[in-house]
């Protein structure tokens, strides 16, 4: 007796039979857009790593707010570049600083707008670490746990004053999604929400962001903090763990290098999840792009599908803006 041949290639005849079977979509609502807000700048500023990428002025923040609203964005997450730093990253807790500033504005000129803030030291430090040094008994220096986290949720109330929706900690110190939690609960801000970066790897491809937020570390580096790319397993104890202190939202970071971790925690939590599309991922391909050896906006699209299909629910990508314009919005 013999069989008919299996024809997977009948589903894949014409554009509409292919878009009727496809898995996975993708809309401007997955994209949550990254800004730079610059308190010393009065005009955008391009960033020589991450070209069509540019730190703002604050001033532009209502104009930028209404651009994500009319490309119909997920949402956008803002980090800041200060006047001043120090060791203790105190400009990060100045409620006038870029960032609060920047939420206000944004808030005020698009209510709707879901506006998140990335919640970390490393921008307002002179040494660029994620937060306060000590000095161990075997004369090591490195980031002090309990004494960031103070300063974490201290930033995270000024951020929910300026009026975010979100605060998302990028830090990975322990116990900062409980401390953060209660700093926000204490002063009536339980309705503000809180995004963990749950999973966030020692990477080689955030080179580009420290260029754009001038926070790469002075010393040393981040693998004291930040997990080993080597595991898998762990990334579900860090998951876990955020999620029992507290957390609305997961994040798992980079992408591109960590689809399978995406999917072992998006089988793990039901908590959204979302993955951070990093800046050396963009970056590469904007430099094989200008080499002219890529096809950019497929490659674009392949990449934001891949992360979707993952098990990622969004995406925060500096792609947002060029990929919602491809899609229509
Ligand atoms: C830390 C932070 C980093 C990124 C987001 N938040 C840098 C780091 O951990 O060194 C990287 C984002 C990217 O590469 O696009 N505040």
């Amino acid at each position: 007796m013999s069989f008919p041949i299996v024809r997977p290639r009948r589903l894949r005849a014409t554009p509409g039979l292919r878009a009727l079977v496809r898995e996975t979509s993708l809309s401007p609502r997955d994209f949550i857009w990254p800004l730079f807000f610059h308190a010393g700048l009065d005009a955008p500023a391009p960033i020589r790593t991450m070209p069509g990428v540019f730190q703002l002025p604050v001033k532009d923040a209502a104009r930028i707010a209404k651009e994500a609203t009319r490309r119909g964005l997920g949402a956008v997450i803002l980090f800041g570049l200060p006047k001043t730093k120090d060791a203790r990253g105190s400009s990060g807790l100045d409620p006038d600083g870029p960032v609060p500033r920047a939420v206000a504005e944004m808030k005020s000129a698009a209510p709707g707008l879901v506006v998140m803030t990335d919640v970390c030291v490393d921008e307002y430090t002179d040494h660029g670490h994620c937060g306060i040094l000590k000095t161990r008994r075997d004369g090591e220096v490195e980031v002090d746990n309990d004494a960031t986290v103070e300063v974490l949720a201290t930033m995270a109330l000024v951020h929910a004053r300026a009026g975010a929706d979100v605060v998302a900690p990028s830090d990975m110190m322990d116990g900062r999604v409980a401390r953060i939690r209660r700093a926000l609960d204490e002063n009536a801000f339980e309705a503000t929400s809180l995004l963990s970066y749950a999973v966030k790897y020692a990477s080689a491809f955030y080179g580009p962001f420290r260029e754009a937020a001038d926070c790469a570390p002075k010393f040393g580096d981040r693998a004291g903090y930040q997990m080993d790319p080597a595991n898998a397993r762990e990334a579900l104890r860090e998951a876990r763990l955020d999620e029992n202190e507290g957390a609305d939202m997961l994040m798992v970071k980079p992408a591109l290098s960590y689809l399978d971790v995406i999917r072992a925690v998006r089988e793990e939590t039901t908590l959204p999840l979302f993955a951070y599309n990093v800046s050396g991922e963009y970056a590469m391909l904007k430099a094989a792009a200008a080499a002219g050896m890529i096809d950019y906006p497929r490659a674009m699209m392949e990449v934001l599908t891949s992360i979707r299909r993952a098990g990622a629910d969004a995406i925060l990508t500096y792609h947002a803006v060029e990929a919602a314009e491809l899609l229509g919005g």
